[in-house]
């Protein structure tokens, strides 16, 4: 299946129930669309099985919350709708997009708690994200955007309005041959990729920033508990960006990026290590386990 994405066979489910793949639309004058209220979820089918399931259920559940409003679906109703989509479309293998948003309604501004929220969940095949940069190593562009404090956005919240300098960035990486950006955060520490969170070697131990103003991706804990498992000393702590001269492999982890390696970022190069590898297969294995 290929084409543009509104413009495929296949089955969405929308506000509980499930529509033809072209129906699936919303109004012109959704709130979201004009005021960013709208949250989501990327997640990935293996063998049937969708990895942290619940725990992107749940996550979405609270991103809304962070953007005040109330999804009207538990998260047992969201599991039982995604795997309903899955099974329309006949994929055991696929990723797996969840969305709510502010719709249509009696309020058109700013404010918009009068308005219906609104749940879609849609998926399709998909592969590696970064192309064949998974054996030899994604080149990073470095933003010139930062990621925001706390203080100015809720940034824990997987919200669309978030992605708006993750576009630009990545756009403008792409213009220079680079397949990703990656976001210092507003202090100049090293933060995380448009999609991705970040992890550095070095000495045997691996660096990887505190999560205390961007998404502290569920494919970061578990690659966190895989590496602690494994005996390895993890340090979840402020990098700054002269550090990246020293540090020996890099990776990035995210549902879409799954464990890819990192070889270049800006001016600093990586290898393609064995601990990196290892990570990498190990992960493979967890997710179809
Ligand atoms: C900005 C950002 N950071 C990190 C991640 C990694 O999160 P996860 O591992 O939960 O997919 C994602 C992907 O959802 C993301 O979009």
């Amino acid at each position: 299946m290929d084409g543009a994405y509104d413009d495929r066979d296949g089955k969405i489910w929308l506000d509980g129930k499930m529509v033809d793949w072209r129906e699936a639309n919303v109004h012109i004058l959704t709130h979201a669309m004009h005021y960013a209220s709208s949250v989501f979820e990327g997640e990935r089918c293996y063998n049937g099985k969708i990895f942290k399931s619940r725990e992107h259920s749940e996550r979405l559940r609270k991103s809304a919350q962070y953007l005040d409003f109330e999804i009207p679906y538990s998260v047992d109703a969201i599991e039982t709708a995604k795997y309903e989509m899955l099974k329309a479309n006949g994929w055991t293998d696929a990723y797996v997009r969840a969305v709510a948003w502010r719709g249509a309604g009696p309020d058109m501004g700013v404010s918009a708690a009068r308005n219906p929220v609104r749940l879609a969940i849609a998926g399709w095949e998909w592969g590696n994200y970064y192309g064949d940069a998974k054996m030899q190593g994604a080149k990073l562009d470095i933003s010139k955007w930062k990621r925001p404090s706390p203080e100015t956005i809720p940034v824990h919240a997987k919200a669309a309005g978030l992605y708006m300098i993750c576009t630009t960035s990545k756009h403008a990486a792409e213009a220079k041959g680079c397949s990703d950006a990656l976001f210092m955060d507003y202090r100049g520490y090293v933060a995380e990729a448009t999609g991705a969170n970040i992890f550095f070697v070095k000495d045997g131990e691996v660096h990887t920033p505190l999560a205390d103003c961007f998404l502290n991706g569920l494919t970061r804990q578990t690659v966190i508990g895989m590496l602690k498992d494994k005996g390895l000393t993890v340090h979840e702590r402020h990098i700054m960006p002269e550090e990246l001269e020293g540090f020996e492999q890099c990776w990035l982890t995210g549902t879409a990026a799954e464990v890819t390696p990192v070889g270049q970022i800006g001016d600093y190069t990586f290898e393609v290590g064995a601990l990196t590898r290892e990570i990498s297969e190990d992960y493979e294995k967890l997710v179809r386990a």
